[in-house]
């Protein structure tokens, strides 16, 4: 689990759009849920784009996905797109707030071509949502 710029503030930044959860909150909801799916989680965040790039790198040695919410960098990034193409893990992009209902320049994202799938809006079950559709994926995958 990837987390990018400003999550690290959750819990008090703009509460009115991004809730009052912080990231320690999401990732325990995360692990939690991973337990369910007898899955394991790392979680990591960063407010620097070379350090997720790095993170998408190591995650080729050992993860057999990414679920990954890219803050700002989501709408800006080519070094991140191009990480997670390079990598060919399963991506899936998450968001808190329903960036299309927000303002024009959240509307595009660079990643979501490179991630099987997309999941915004639903606050931090986006989270939980992501990892569940992420291991059900694999799983079907192994099963072909
Ligand atoms: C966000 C949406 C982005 O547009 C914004 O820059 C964020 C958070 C979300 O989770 O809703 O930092 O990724």
């Amino acid at each position: 689990m990837l987390h990018g710029p400003n999550l690290n503030l959750l819990g008090s930044r703009e509460v009115d759009i991004y809730g009052t959860l912080t990231l320690d909150d999401i990732n325990r909801r995360l692990a939690d849920k991973a337990g369910e799916l007898g899955v394991h989680v790392r979680c990591q965040q960063s407010n620097h784009e070379g350090v997720l790039i790095d993170a998408i790198h190591q995650a080729a040695e050992w993860a057999a996905g990414i679920v990954i919410n890219a803050g700002a960098l989501t709408h800006t990034s080519i070094a991140l797109r191009d990480a997670l193409a390079a990598v060919r893990l399963p991506a899936i992009e998450v968001h808190l707030s329903n960036v299309y209902t927000r303002e024009a320049f959240r509307h595009a994202s660079v990643i979501a071509p490179v991630c099987i799938g997309q999941i915004a809006g639903l606050g931090p079950l986006s989270y939980t949502l992501a990892l569940q559709a992420l291991v059900e994926r694999l799983r079907q995958k192994s099963s072909d």
